[in-house]
């Protein structure tokens, strides 16, 4: 359950959290055309908070609408500083944000052209998406048989309200099986990710991951794996990834605002390596944790100070 705060900012004013409703006429809740993010903002080492590459983030909100054309009647400035406002707003000094862009009331079918674009950031406070325990032993997961979208049948570079309708499938079809997390194989049998995540395996002490031409969202997250694990002098290659890759990897890991680096620990009933969370998963997700909440400042480019 979400703890209700005090203040959700729409459409350019902080509102009390109770009356931050929309009609239920809203296009976007009927139809899906709407950019959304989910970005941290951590408390570091020296008591000061930081919201982890709040512009990368909001350039893809911007992007996402791009996609789907939509014009937001807001600056990446004015959204970057309502997450900002949003936090202090609810005295949070960590959370979760979630900016939307969506498509308000006034006609119904699909075309709608001229209904009002609207803007809402919500924080709240989040965990371990997976739970801390997830954090540390890792996961179980399930190769879904849904598969991801084609890349021409939905944008997978976009993260747009209605294609989640197929992470929530899989991820209800995971847990029901008893497992923890999905794996979504692409509309050719490739490996793409998870239903909320982006995924990683290591095999020989190499990092492999599928590259940005697969169906996959160019996660903010994957982004920074990748660069610290070059930084630390690990080889990191991007491409096609199958099934029985992930099952004879001696490590997989998943990757995301919200799941941060959550090790996978089997997948389809087999031990993934050893069955536990593997070094080269641990270095990194150390290595993470230090560079968004610790005293690691290699990375201020990706701090924006509270
Ligand atoms: C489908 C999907 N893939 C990957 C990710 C990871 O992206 P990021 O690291 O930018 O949060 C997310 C989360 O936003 C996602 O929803």
């Amino acid at each position: 359950m979400v703890e209700k705060l005090q203040q959700i900012w729409v459409d350019g004013e902080l509102v009390p959290w109770d009356d931050a409703q929309v009609h239920l006429l809203t296009h976007s809740f009927h139809y899906g055309l709407g950019a959304f993010e989910g970005i941290r903002c951590y408390k570091r080492a020296d008591g000061k908070s930081s919201i982890f590459r709040l512009r990368e983030h909001i350039d893809r909100l911007f992007d996402t609408c791009k996609m789907v054309l939509l014009q937001p009647k807001f600056t990446r400035e004015q959204i970057m500083r309502a997450c900002a406002d949003t936090l202090k707003a609810n005295g949070l000094e960590e959370g979760y944000l979630r900016p939307v862009v969506f498509l308000g009331e006034g006609a119904m079918g699909i075309y709608a052209p001229n209904n009002p674009v609207r803007a809402t950031v919500i924080a709240w406070k989040w965990g371990a998406y997976l739970g801390d325990e997830a954090l540390k032993s890792g996961i179980r997961c399930k190769i879904s048989s849904f598969a991801r979208h084609h890349v021409n049948v939905s944008l997978a570079k976009a993260k747009m309200m209605g294609q989640y309708t197929n992470s929530v499938l899989a991820k209800r079809e995971a847990k029901f099986g008893g497992y923890d997390e999905a794996i979504l194989l692409d509309p050719t049998g490739y490996v793409s990710e998870g239903s909320g995540e982006n995924i990683f395996l290591v095999k020989k002490g190499k990092l492999i991951t599928p590259d940005l031409s697969s169906s996959i969202l160019e996660g903010i997250t994957r982004d920074t794996v990748i660069t610290l694990a070059r930084e630390m002098g690990l080889t990191v290659q991007e491409g096609r990834v199958t099934r029985d890759q992930l099952w004879l990897a001696d490590e997989v890991f998943f990757t995301g605002t919200a799941a941060e680096i959550t090790p996978v620990r089997e997948i389809d009933n087999r031990p993934v390596g050893d069955g536990v969370v593997g070094p080269i998963t641990k270095k990194l997700q150390t290595k993470f944790f230090d560079v968004v909440r610790g005293s690691d400042a290699s990375h201020p480019e990706w701090l924006s100070p509270l």
